[in-house]
Order: C-alpha cells, then sequence, then structure tokens
C-alpha cells in the first residue's frame, strides 16, 4: 500500500476559546494518529501543542479525542479509519484545555491524593509480606494502569456534569480504592479507616451507574467496571446492610 493524503481537522485554541483547523496531510504506510500530529508540526503548524512521550503507549500522555472517541494517538493506526474519512483530533473534553491538543488533568491528581495510601500491617517488616498468588494477580490487572485518564474523560458522571468533580473521584481512583480494598495485607481497617464507606461518602462510589464507558476506553484493557467497580459496590452494600455493622453503630451512637 502506498502513501496518501488525509484529511484531518485538528482542534487549535486556549482557554479563551477556539476552533477547527482544516489540514491535507501525508500519510505513510505504517503510521499512526500521533505520526501525523509530528508531520503537521514539521510541515505546517510548528506552533500546535501536544503531550506525548513514549509513543509506545505506556506513558499515557498523548490521550485525545479521534472522531469523538478518547484514545491514545500513538496507539491509533491511521489504516483503522477509511482513506476518504475525515479524522477530527480534539482535546479531551472532561478537562480545561491549555492549549490545541493539551489539557489540563490537575483534576486527577487532586483526586489521587485523596485516596489514603496503602497501610502496612503491623509486625510485618517490608520483605516479609506474604499473599496469594491469587490475590497478586488481581490487583496486578489494576496496576497496568499507565495514567491516560482516557476512562476519567469518558466517564458521563464528570464530562456531562462539571459540578460532579467534586464529589467523584472517577473510574481510576475507585479502582484504587477497590484494589486496597481487596488488598490482603492493607491494614487501614486497623488503623480505623473502612474504605467501603469512604468509597460511597468520599470518592462518590453511587454516582457510577455502570455504564461501562470507562472500560471500553481502557488501553490496557482492565476490566474497571467488572473487577474493581461492581465488587466495591457489593461489598460497600454488603457492610451497610449487615446487621452486626448495623447493631454496633447504634451501640457507638448511645
Ligand atoms: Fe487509562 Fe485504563 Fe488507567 Fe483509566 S484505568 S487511566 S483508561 S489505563
Ligand atoms: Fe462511569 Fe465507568 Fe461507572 S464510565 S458510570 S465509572 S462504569
Ligand atoms: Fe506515551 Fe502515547 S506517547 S502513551
Amino acid at each position: 500500500m502506498s502513501g496518501y493524503t488525509a484529511h484531518f481537522k485538528v482542534w487549535r485554541g486556549d482557554v479563551s476559546g477556539g476552533g477547527l483547523k482544516d489540514f491535507e496531510v501525508e500519510v505513510n504506510d505504517g503510521e499512526v494518529v500521533l505520526d501525523i500530529i509530528h508531520r503537521l508540526q514539521a510541515t505546517q503548524a510548528p506552533d500546535l501543542a501536544v503531550r506525548w512521550n513514549c509513543k509506545a503507549g505506556k506513558c499515557g500522555s498523548c490521550s485525545a479525542e479521534i472522531n469523538g472517541r478518547p484514545r491514545l494517538m500513538c496507539m491509533t493506526r491511521m489504516s483503522v479509519f477509511g482513506r476518504e474519512e475525515t479524522i477530527t483530533v480534539t482535546p479531551l473534553r472532561a478537562f480545561p484545555v491549555v492549549r490545541d491538543l493539551v489539557t489540563d488533568v490537575g483534576f486527577n491528581y487532586t483526586k489521587a491524593r485523596e485516596v489514603p495510601a496503602f497501610v502496612p500491617p503491623a509486625g510485618v517488616a517490608p520483605g516479609e509480606y506474604r499473599m496469594m498468588q491469587e490475590d497478586v494477580d488481581r490487583s496486578q490487572e489494576f496496576r497496568k494502569c499507565i495514567e491516560c485518564f482516557l476512562c476519567q474523560d469518558t466517564c458521563h458522571v464528570v464530562r456531562d456534569h462539571e459540578e460532579n468533580k467534586q464529589a467523584f473521584a472517577g473510574p481510576r481512583f475507585l479502582m484504587r480504592v477497590a484494589e486496597l480494598d481487596m488488598h490482603p495485607l492493607d491494614a487501614a481497617a486497623e488503623a480505623g479507616l473502612d474504605r467501603k464507606t469512604t468509597a460511597q461518602d468520599e470518592h462518590g462510589l453511587g454516582y457510577c451507574n455502570i455504564t461501562k464507558c470507562c472500560t471500553e476506553v481502557c488501553p490496557e484493557g482492565i476490566k474497571i467496571t467488572d473487577n474493581a467497580l461492581i465488587p466495591l459496590k457489593e461489598r460497600a452494600v454488603d457492610r451497610k446492610y449487615d446487621p452486626l455493622v448495623w447493631l454496633g453503630s447504634k451501640i457507638r451512637r448511645r
């Protein structure tokens, strides 16, 4: 297959406003969308702002929306589009634009800081931790996260409702809470921190209505909804309606 000319629309602007700009640009075999953005920088738009780093789907920097779908630009092959198709590249919609394709993803770092860290078990030194392989495997899936924030961008709870950002941590960080809550060595409960309760009360677990859009866009193929959010919801509900927990809370209130 030989090279061809593609029609691109790329959002250009900053916090004060902007719009889509048209480009005709060369495409060669095996290229990805990020290659085309780099070619635009090299030939037609030297000041086009774009964030990227590894070009290997591992740093999570090059997130954008391509024909409306949140994707990594470096992992989106040009061959998935028809040659006649117009390809539209816009910045992540759920976060404020800095310039062109670069957004301020600081919301995610704020939410990350709100999740209390792993609490080491008492009396066990680092290096002496032991756990079942199936528990290792379970949290290993969540640790594949590259923090691209595509799941955070696509979840309708914040995508369509800016006002929910205060109360909702988003799928990436609810997954982190779930991971810690499943961790057999996490001693948060002994330290007085109930991760199931805080998931509901402080991280907005109840806002998630299991649409699974986060799972659909995750470039690491993490089953965010099925393996993290739904189990966390089930455990939070179990705890809420546990008769012993209910009785304990009544006694404590006296
Ligand atoms: Fe990206 Fe997936 Fe991590 Fe979400 S869970 S930030 S989509 S890698
Ligand atoms: Fe949002 Fe994922 Fe729940 S897209 S609503 S966090 S299942
Ligand atoms: Fe690193 Fe795309 S440039 S994930």
